[in-house]
């Protein structure tokens, strides 16, 4: 996909997968990256180090999410696409209890995973919306597709999270907004423990879905402007690699 002076705006991108994206979408065109990250030290290097508009931003705050927005608007002009990617997962996995993980961490989980994509779309569609196009991305994660055992919480919002760009997708579609989803299998970092602690029941079909990681999104899957773990599961059929 080449990014044709697009200005992108991505959460969670102080490292990780955020980071590796701006650093793809740059190499691949585009005029600007703001990289929000609810740590504003590793926001602020990355942007150093890649080029771009470090901002602290803590997606579950919608006052916060407006004012990051507002400040990429008033930096660049515009936001073309929000890679709305910030999320983190639990780091005790109780693999016989799904109930185990307390309401606290759903409670974040909720608003991290799923509110966040909410307040991020809300900020930037409107300007999306008056252009007549736009990209919003949402990075959900296999378990979203599936299921992650003993991690009901992680799993429940990331499916939400795929509810969610459905949703975007039927709603604005037709208006020029484009909307993907990401459904990311574990690759590196903080997710990689838990993968280990779960061992073979990771990730697995449930209610009677059969298949592996990948085979619901595959006939619809594209390759995201970002290096590992890279397959998008596109919630349209998949159109040109251009924005
Ligand atoms: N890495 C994987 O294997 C994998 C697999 C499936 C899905 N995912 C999803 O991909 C996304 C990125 O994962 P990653 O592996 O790069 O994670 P990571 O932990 O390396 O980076 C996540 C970044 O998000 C930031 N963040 C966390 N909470 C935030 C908040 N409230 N506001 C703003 N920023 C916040 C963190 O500070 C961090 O910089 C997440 O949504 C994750 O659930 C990752």
């Amino acid at each position: 996909m080449q990014m044709n002076d697009k200005i992108a705006f991505v959460t969670g991108a102080g490292r990780g997968i955020g980071r590796a994206v701006c650093r793809e979408l740059l190499q691949r065109g585009a005029a600007g990256v703001v990289i929000a990250d609810l740590d504003g030290a590793t926001a602020q290097a990355t942007a150093a180090e890649l080029g771009g508009l470090g901002l602290q931003c803590d997606v579950s705050d919608e006052a916060a999410v407006q004012a990051a927005v507002a400040a990429a608007i008033a930096h660049y002009g515009r936001v073309d696409v929000l890679l709305s990617n910030a999320g983190f997962g639990a780091t005790e996995l109780d693999l016989d209890d799904a109930l185990a993980e307390p309401n606290d961490l759903w409670t974040r989980m909720w608003q991290v995973h799923v509110m966040a994509h909410v307040y991020a779309s809300r900020a930037v569609l409107p300007g999306m919306l008056e252009r007549g196009q736009g990209y919003l991305v949402n990075v959900a994660s296999a378990a979203g597709l599936l299921c992650q055992v003993g991690d009901a919480a992680y799993s429940a919002t990331k499916h939400a999270a795929v509810g969610l760009a459905e949703s975007l997708a039927i709603t604005y579609g037709e208006r020029g907004i484009r909307v993907s989803v990401v459904s990311a299998v574990h690759r590196h970092g903080d997710h990689r423990s838990r993968r280990k602690a779960a061992g073979r029941r990771t990730c697995r079909p449930a209610l009677g879905r059969t298949g592996r990681h990948g085979d619901r999104g595959r006939a619809r899957a594209r390759v995201l402007p970002g290096p590992d773990p890279s397959r998008s599961t596109d919630v349209r059929p998949a159109q040109d690699g251009g924005l």
